[in-house]
């Protein structure tokens, strides 16, 4: 049973197994989520032990629609409203004062409550199944790349989860971002699938994530992103020297721009994500990369310029070198 395609039956039976408190793992247009009933602590509890996520870490609950989000607030900022109404259903997942209601295991203890509107289709009709807003971190164990495939999230949790449901690659490959807007103007949390720039250019004047308001995401302290092997990044300028000394080590993989693969790396060890310039391929193929050499001592990859997409990009591989 687990791996399932998405038809009618399927998605009646995630409905199922998420009304009765179990865990089903659904695409959405960042990444793979693992979902659980958000109202239920005993089924949400099931994330925190599936993943081994830290306690203190948040997650961010997922509903259809602003009307079904409104109904998990105390109070909907008028900051609220434009960013839902520029960007729901979409990648961006707003933090807001949360309803008593909102289970304490969802929000870590905090006063606010984390929440997005997905896009994906499949995303949609799952939260049409089950009828209940959905709990769900990246369908990842705690520190690893995050899931951009059915199959990824499968070879993390095997029969932890009741249903795996595969609506195919992500289509983003990197996770929302995550806006405050508790308090007069609105703080980023967590770069994402929407970039800073695009975010600004709406709304102009920003608050600090600085310990004078809100703090980063708990999770953004957490380790993060990193594949067994250890990842470094190693400036395009230096790579053909590594590629010279390293490329016939079948346990070293590169992960480089085609410009810089047009010098005469290829391989079985070498991905090439896209262009330089290409941050939207680079989403879309890290964490499938990361995973794919997974098993490899080293991974070399080069570092893409922090425009748009690429911000959240590089922010995930420094993350994943860290460790
Ligand atoms: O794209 C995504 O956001 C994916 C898909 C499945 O929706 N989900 C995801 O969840 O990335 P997760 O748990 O891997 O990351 C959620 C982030 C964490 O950094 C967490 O600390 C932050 O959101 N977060 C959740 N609730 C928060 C809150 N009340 N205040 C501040 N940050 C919060
Ligand atoms: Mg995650």
């Amino acid at each position: 049973m687990p791996v399932q395609a998405v038809d009618p039956e399927s998605l009646k039976e995630a409905g199922r197994l998420l009304k009765a408190g179990q865990l089903v793992v659904f695409p959405t247009e960042t990444v793979y989520g693992l979902g659980a009933n958000a109202l239920d602590p005993a089924a949400v509890q099931r994330i925190f032990d599936a993943k081994g996520r830290p306690a203190d870490n948040p997650l961010i609950v997922h509903v259809a629609s602003i009307e079904a989000a409104k109904k998990l607030v105390s109070s909907w900022p008028p900051l609220a409203d434009r960013f839902a109404r520029a960007f729901w259903p979409g990648p961006l997942t707003l933090v807001l004062p949360r309803a008593p209601h909102v289970p304490d295991a969802v929000t870590a203890g905090l006063d606010s409550v984390a929440i997005r509107v997905p896009a994906h289709p499949v995303a949609q009709a799952v939260l049409r199944a089950c009828g209940v807003p959905i709990a769900a971190p990246s369908a990842n164990t705690s520190g690893r790349p995050s899931p951009t495939t059915a199959q990824h999230a499968e070879s993390d949790f095997g029969d932890k989860v009741s249903l795996y449901l595969d609506g195919g690659p992500a289509t983003v490959g990197v996770e929302s971002t995550v806006v405050s807007v508790l308090g007069p103007d609105p703080v980023l949390l967590r770069l994402g699938a929407i970039s800073r720039e695009i975010l600004e250019k709406m709304v102009p004047k920003w608050g600090k994530a600085d310990g004078t308001g809100p703090a980063l995401s708990p999770g953004t302290k957490h380790r993060h992103y990193a594949p067994q092997a250890k990842v470094r990044l190693v400036p395009a300028a230096q790579m053909a020297t590594e590629w010279r000394q390293k490329g016939g080590d079948p346990k070293i993989a590169f992960i480089v721009s085609a410009e810089t693969a047009a010098a005469g790396m290829a391989g079985r060890n070498v991905g090439i994500p896209g262009t330089r310039s290409d941050a939207e391929a680079w989403a879309h193929e890290l964490f499938a990369l990361l995973r794919k050499f997974d098993r490899k001592t080293e991974i070399l990859v080069e570092p893409i310029s922090e425009k748009g997409l690429g911000a959240a990009v590089m922010e995930r591989l420094r993350k994943a070198a860290q460790s």
